[in-house]
């Protein structure tokens, strides 16, 4: 069997352990639309075409920004390691799949806060079951908002009175991708799998199956094979977040997706829990009508609910072995 390789005068072990945390990043449906070619002095982040969803995500947004996600774990495990990693985003005549390089930029000194964020990778995940009605304090607030903006990023709170015009929107994206029968069958692929699938997300992740009366959660991961207990509420009052970026660009959705990591990470380092609302900004209509709510100068990327829960089931991952492109060759493959 050949050994995993090395990067960064680390060992083999090492660079496995890095790559392997960055692909713990969040993805749409968990399609995990990455690989990674490691060099000795090079690791470069590539799209992964054949991961890619034509109907909930046609320009490769979402593909990017989950792609982004991984970029930022990559960096805080480098970090870890001891490795500064200086980063190229979308580097110029490199292959139309790559999205990033990662050069050593000399010896890492990590701040605790981003210690913090490393040690939350392996405990972040998505959280689809109700949340206790417990408010998110104001000091956690403003740590979310300095991790998006760390990042170039700009977190936008949700006040109690802009939630009824959102609700509508969530509603109508959600009717909107629910009457198209390509996006059903393109979500079907990648729900309901067994707990030991190594993509797409498990039933166990799914949460409870949605009902109309839920103001926030309407996305059905059960493929309906499981019930909803009796009883089972969504929180009235979760903490809502628009993550937005100043620019609409392909640069912009790497930058947004290490802002959603940094986000994340920072919200599990606190104890609290999150899960994704992406359908207002999968549909162009209310993409665009959230992007005027906003006032018009920034791109809203992702709309997550946050809260305090008690931990629930995470996805697993595909072979790290193939996450990897072998060669040139492959990597200039679209
Ligand atoms: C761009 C993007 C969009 C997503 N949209 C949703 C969504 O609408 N609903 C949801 O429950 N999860 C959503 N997720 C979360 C993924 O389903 C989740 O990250 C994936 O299944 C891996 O699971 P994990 O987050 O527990 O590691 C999204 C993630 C990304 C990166």
């Amino acid at each position: 069997m050949r050994a995993f390789p090395a990067a960064f005068g680390l060992t083999s072990g090492q660079t496995e352990q890095i790559i392997r945390l960055a692909g713990m990043a969040p993805s749409l449906h968990n399609s995990q639309p990455w690989r990674f070619r490691i060099l000795p002095q090079l690791i470069e982040l590539h799209a992964d075409p054949k991961r890619h969803l034509p109907v909930a995500d046609p320009e490769d947004r979402e593909l990017r920004l989950a792609c982004g996600a991984a970029l930022f774990n990559l960096r805080l495990a480098l970090e870890q390691a001891g490795i500064r990693p200086v980063v190229t985003l979308l580097p110029h005549l490199a292959a139309a799949t790559t999205l990033a390089e990662v050069r050593g930029g000399g010896q890492a000194h990590q701040r605790p806060v981003d210690l913090r964020c490393y040690e939350a990778i392996t405990e972040r995940h998505s959280h689809r079951q109700p949340f206790r009605n417990i408010p998110v304090s104001t000091e956690d607030r403003h740590l979310l908002m300095r991790a998006a903006h760390e990042e170039q990023a700009w977190l936008h709170v949700v006040q109690p009175g802009e939630h009824g015009t959102l609700e509508g929107l969530v509603h109508r994206a959600h009717r909107a991708q629910m009457a198209d029968p390509r996006f059903r069958t393109e979500m079907a692929a990648w729900i309901g799998r067994a707990d030991d699938t190594t993509e797409g997300v498990p039933v166990s992740a799914a949460g409870p199956k949605p009902e109309p009366k839920d103001q926030w959660v309407h996305r059905d991961f059960t493929a309906g094979h499981t019930e909803r207990a009796p009883g089972t509420e969504f929180e009235t009052h979760p903490l809502l977040v628009v993550l937005c970026t100043r620019h609409n660009s392909r640069e912009a959705d790497l930058q947004a997706g290490q802002a959603l990591q940094r986000l994340w990470l920072t919200a599990t380092a606190q104890g609290l829990f999150a899960s994704m609302i992406s359908e207002v900004v999968e549909v162009p209509e209310t993409r665009e009508e959230l992007q005027r709510l906003l006032g018009g100068n920034v791109t809203p990327r992702a709309l997550l609910r946050i809260g305090h829960g008690a931990p629930s089931v995470a996805s697993p991952r595909r072979d790290i072995g193939d996450m990897l492109v072998n060669g040139a060759a492959e990597a200039f493959e679209t």
